[in-house]
């Protein structure tokens, strides 16, 4: 489980600093990436702080290798915290405005993920009332300040501007994930999440599809992703939007979905909810089936792979260390769920009824029974957003557990 820090480095002469940071932050099974800034790359290297955080620097917005490796706004959602260190006036002053030149400002502004800015500058750049007036608006968005502190400056005056030393640094950083640890019990686990139908094509126009509503999956991955989970959902056609803080990927078949899942691997938890078709057309017709007099086409028929067998029968960490499937039964719910559970060879199996009385196809309710090693607990009916944050704590349960 290792969390992810985003180091900004800009252009100050506490910039060297950045160096030590770095190293104590990975001493802590942190992970550290770094964002270089132009006037930054005056006081450190891109090669001292690639090879202290063991991982390449970004530094240019537009270059086309960043982008296509890694757009900036992934960079700045990748992490569990960004860390503007050290925080100039300028940058303080272009965050406060949402000001995006450069790639570090432009990561700042697309991130969603938490920020600490640690202020270092002349003593009279730091008490002007426009850095104060950039500050407070910075605090009133949330952002976390460390320091300044009083001191000696390059320069030669004295005051408040010093930048924190590294051990307070480190102080606010445990600080944060302790806090964090708390409120969000997944933050550092990755999760797979499928939903919705797969289409399955018979020729350009026509297709094969299910009922499923993708309700129950999309409330499944928003649920966990609220408790911190990196969460990627794999969805299949659906009329909801993407749900926010995660990440989405679109598919339209079950062979593009089982390769998206097997992107996504290593996972910690990978939930199944994706009515998978079962399957799909040995030979797809390229130009559309015309009717003709005689016989109508028949359909020849192949079965698709189970996704969720297929992750649980891998081997190593490749197999996430919690697998869930659902089980969608018109009959003897329980009991074929229990065999499901066992023939797929999952962790946990979530029942549930969707012959059309029950409502559950495309309802906004669920009545879940849950099959896990030690046996089967029927929940009572709840909305399926009710039912995606029981499941989400029974996850957090698991790991605590562990
Ligand atoms: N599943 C899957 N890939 C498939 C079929 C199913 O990943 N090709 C997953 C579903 O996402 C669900 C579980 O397997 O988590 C059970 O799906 P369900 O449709 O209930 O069962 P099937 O395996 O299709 O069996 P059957 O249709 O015979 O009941």
């Amino acid at each position: 489980m290792r969390k992810r820090v985003l180091l900004i480095i800009s252009g100050g002469i506490a910039a060297y600093r950045s160096l030590e940071l770095i190293r104590r932050l990975r001493e802590r099974g942190l992970s550290v990436r770094c964002i270089l800034t132009k006037s930054g790359s005056n006081f450190v290297t891109p090669l001292s702080l690639s090879a202290l955080s063991e991982d390449r620097v970004y530094s240019d917005l537009f270059s086309l290798t960043d982008e296509a490796e890694m757009g900036h706004i992934q960079l700045s959602r990748d992490a569990d915290l960004l860390i503007v260190v050290p925080a100039t006036a300028n940058i303080l002053a272009k965050m406060a405005a949402g000001i995006s030149d450069d790639l570090a400002t432009t990561a700042l502004l697309a991130t969603d993920k938490p920020v600490m800015v640690v202020p270092s500058m002349n003593v009279r750049m730091w008490e002007h009332a426009a850095t104060q007036a950039n500050l407070q608006t910075l605090v009133a968005r949330g952002v976390v300040p460390v320091g300044p502190v009083e001191g000696a400056m390059a320069c030669g005056e004295f005051g408040a501007g010093r930048m924190s030393e590294v051990p307070e640094i480190l102080e606010a950083v445990d600080a944060f994930f302790a806090e964090k640890a708390n409120e969000l019990p997944l933050l550092g686990r990755r999760v797979l999440v499928t939903s919705g139908p797969t289409h399955e094509e018979i020729d350009p126009v026509r297709f094969i599809a299910n009922r499923s509503s993708g309700k129950q999956g999309h409330a499944v991955a928003q649920a966990l992703a609220a408790l911190g989970a990196d969460t990627t959902l794999i969805s299949g056609p659906v009329s909801l939007p993407d749900p926010e803080g995660l990440r989405t990927v679109h598919v339209q078949t079950a062979l593009e979905m089982l390769l998206a899942c097997k992107t996504q691997l290593p996972v910690d938890v990978a939930v199944c909810a994706a009515a998978v078709a079962d399957w799909r057309i040995a030979e797809t017709s390229v130009q559309k089936i015309k009717k003709s007099s005689d016989q109508p086409p028949s359909l020849n028929l192949t079965e698709n792979p189970d996704i969720l067998a297929t992750l649980a029968q891998r081997t190593g960490n490749k197999r996430p260390g919690l697998v869930v499937g659902f089980a969608a039964e018109t009959e003897n719910v329980i009991e074929n769920a229990v065999k499901k559970r066992d023939e797929k060879g999952c962790d946990w199996i979530l029942a549930n009824d969707v012959s059309p009385s029950s409502g559950t196809f495309g309802g906004d309710e669920n009545s879940l029974h849950l099959a896990h090693g030690e046996g089967v607990e029927s929940w009572e009916r709840m909305t399926k957003t009710d039912a995606a944050q029981k499941l989400a704590r029974r996850v957090c349960d698991f790991f605590e557990a562990a």
